[in-house]
């Protein structure tokens, strides 16, 4: 599985999104967008089949803020401050599970594209061929939680008490210290914990802890279609596997 091959897939994946999901986002008055280079490959797309003009968007990041205002569209890209509801939103993910369970979070953007999630009317995830683990279960990348500073060792300590795993605070690269996320929270990446068969339950397991803003767990409720690319085709679920 060569590099190209997952880019080219993730193209795919999101080229096909943009078209099968034109009809919803021309209706939709508000429109969130998630956030790593899938989403962008999505964005480009939309970009240039003009499908974005005249909405309103908005952004689980900073990153994908700054992406937008580049290629000089005509929306009007709003704050998640006061926001009501979204009437699609299109986001990667980092590992999808057969029941269509996932884990987001590497881009450290998690409560936000959580909070994107519970707004919108229709959730749209695409993903490539390399993040479908084939399995019932969620057991391959770290389990992201964004937590307040002051809670950091706090927290650290309950991931352990608890046995749901081994906590490690993301790093900064080209920064020294902590990963500092857009709401100015830190991150603990969850390793080392059992398979994952019902996101839902680990979510608010994790959530009781004081201190704990969201989980990069984002239980299948959460999921209203999937898109994964492969070398030469794009699947579509909308139920478990
Ligand atoms: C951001 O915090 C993540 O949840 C991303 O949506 C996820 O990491 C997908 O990123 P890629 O499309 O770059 O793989």
């Amino acid at each position: 599985m060569s590099m190209a091959s997952v880019e080219e897939a993730k193209k795919m994946a999101a080229f096909l999104a943009c078209e099968r999901e034109k009809d919803t986002i021309m209706k939709a008055e508000v429109i969130g967008l998630g956030t790593g280079s899938t989403i962008k490959y999505f964005i480009d797309k939309c970009v240039r089949e003009n499908v974005l003009e005249n909405k309103i968007i908005v952004s689980s990041s900073l990153d994908t803020v700054l992406y937008i205002l580049n290629k000089n569209i005509k929306a009007c890209l709003y704050d998640l401050f006061g926001l009501d509801k979204i009437d699609i939103y299109i986001d990667g993910a980092d590992e999808v599970s057969n029941r269509l369970d996932l884990i987001k979070g590497r881009g450290a953007a998690l409560f936000r594209e959580k909070y994107l999630a519970l707004n919108s009317v229709r959730r749209v995830y695409i993903v490539d061929y390399t993040k479908f683990n084939n399995k019932d279960y969620l057991y391959r990348k770290p389990i992201p939680v964004e937590v307040i500073p002051m809670t950091i060792r706090y927290v650290f300590r309950k991931i352990i008490e608890l046995g749901i795993g081994q906590p490690r605070i993301r790093m900064g690269v080209r920064k020294d210290g902590p990963v500092i996320t857009d709401n100015y929270g830190l991150i603990i990446d969850i390793v080392d914990y059992k398979y994952i068969y019902n996101a839902l339950d680990v979510d608010r397991m994790i959530k009781q802890i004081h201190g704990v803003l969201a989980t990069g767990l984002f239980p299948r409720d959460l999921v209203d279609i999937l898109y994964v690319g492969y070398k030469d085709e794009v699947k579509i679920y909308s139920g478990s596997v």
